[in-house]
């Protein structure tokens, strides 16, 4: 029978560059990097200072079978292996275990020893194996660095809850060899998985603000939280990735462009001005309606009492300009549907009306509303009345789901292309 360890060798040849910090779990990398080795993975390691206080660098070296460097100012690391190049060699950088310390350092971007300066040199992928006392792994300090470093792209594996070296009970362990070594592998095929490099896609996502006057503005509750998933996941997969935000409370995911809006006009502005694209999904709530008589200045209270008037013009529909654009429509055009009654009656007229390739639909105005959850519940549609029920899922499984779905269209599409169909794949 298959154990965790099982190797596939389906990642031989790639290269860890395994950077050990300082933490009694340092062990554990010993055997990390021998199931690499054994897998046929090149797994060269840098040990910090703290690092060597637990395992030395002969061990380390003994199972990986490349020296280990410990020193940013060392003639004979230097000229074995400049840190620049150590950084780039490396198809993924491994931090593991990462204390509390390094976590801050990396933060702040210091590179004052050699593991700092490869990470900052680095143009690879990254992950960090936190392992700490739960109350350092709880404080706000420690959390926050974390923010930082998943803002800029960083992947964290999270540590486990249990009893840690010190006698304290807490999250903070760091999980077993055959869990790190399960992860890591993980990551390496999602990596390695990049159907949509080469493509461009767009994604407009959360609300519009129509303005009043200078101090308040018509908005609704979208927390953008499913555009920002849908975002995410076309750069995971390779696709180079403009994203049309209205206001929110999100951090741009990574390797995301990001392009902040207000009003329902400036997004369809930026939306043109990003064209052409190969993808464009569109999950903005947009407002509707815009004031057509919105002030310059504050409106005022009246001595009467009366409340103004405020009279409203319909915006254009941004999903339905770009899907009948002319010259420059997409290959894939994707619109989202808010229902509150009847929800496949009328996505299916969104689908047909607007002219999208896929619709996905969700009732909205229950008691299980979906606005700011991380949870929904969604039909997926396309043409002719076809419809799958998708149940309740995290915007992310949604957002995995539907880009696989925009995937096989595109898959489509160019099989078709090469029966003579005019599509097209833009250049990057
Ligand atoms: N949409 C758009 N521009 C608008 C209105 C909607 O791009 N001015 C897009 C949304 O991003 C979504 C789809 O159209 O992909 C459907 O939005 P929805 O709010 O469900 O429907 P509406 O077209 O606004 O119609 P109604 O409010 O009447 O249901």
């Amino acid at each position: 029978m298959a154990n965790a360890f099982t190797s596939t060798n389906k990642h031989q040849d790639k290269t860890i560059l395994f950077i050990i910090s300082g933490g009694i779990s340092a062990y554990k990398t010993l055997d990390l990097i021998r199931a690499f080795k054994k897998d046929g993975l090149h797994c060269p390691a840098i040990l910090t200072k703290g690092a060597q206080e637990f395992i030395t660098p002969l061990s380390v070296s003994a199972l990986s079978g490349y020296p280990v460097y410990t020193d940013l100012f060392s003639l004979k690391d230097e000229q074995e292996m400049g840190h620049i190049r150590l950084s780039r060699e490396a198809d993924l950088i491994v931090v593991v275990p990462a204390s509390a310390n390094m976590i801050a350092k990396t933060a702040y971007g210091m590179a004052d020893d050699l593991a700092g300066a490869v990470l900052l040199a680095s143009n690879k992928p990254v992950i960090f194996c936190p392992a700490m006392n739960p109350q350092m792994w709880a404080n706000e300090a420690t959390q926050d660095n974390l923010k930082t470093l998943k803002r800029r792209g960083i992947d964290i594996i999270n540590p486990d809850t249990g009893l840690v070296a010190c006698g304290e009970t807490g999250e903070g362990r760091l999980p077993s060899v055959e869990d790190l070594y399960k992860a890591i592998n993980e990551y390496l095929d999602i990596a390695s998985y990049k159907p949509l490099s080469g493509y461009k896609a767009l994604v407009t996502a959360g609300p519009t603000y129509e303005k009043i006057d200078p101090v308040r503005f018509i908005a609704n509750r979208s927390s953008g939280k499913q555009g920002y998933a849908i975002a995410e996941k076309l750069a995971q997969y390779g696709a180079d990735v403009d994203l049309i935000s209205g206001p929110t409370a999100l951090d741009c995911p990574a390797h995301v462009k990001r392009h902040d809006v207000e009003s329902a006009a400036d997004m369809l502005a930026m939306t043109e001005q990003h064209l052409p694209c190969d993808i464009a999904v569109f999950t903005a709530a947009v407002c509707d309606w815009r004031v057509e008589n919105s002030s310059d200045q504050k409106l005022k209270k009246r001595d009467d009492q009366s409340a103004p008037s405020l009279t409203f013009a319909e915006n254009a529909d941004i999903l339905k300009t770009i899907s009948q654009h002319k010259t420059k429509r997409p290959n894939v055009v994707v619109g989202f549907a808010a229902e509150t009654n009847d929800v496949l009656v009328h996505a299916q007229n969104k689908l047909v009306h607007k002219g999208c390739d896929m619709l996905v639909a969700n009732q909205v105005g229950h008691e299980k509303c979906t606005f700011g959850s991380d949870d929904n519940e969604v039909y997926f549609i396309t043409a002719n009345d076809y419809a799958e029920h998708w149940g309740e899922k995290s915007k992310s499984e949604i957002a995995d789901m539907l880009v696989r779905k925009v995937i096989a269209h595109l898959e489509n599409q160019n099989a078709l292309q090469h029966t003579g169909a005019n599509i097209t794949k833009l250049e990057a």
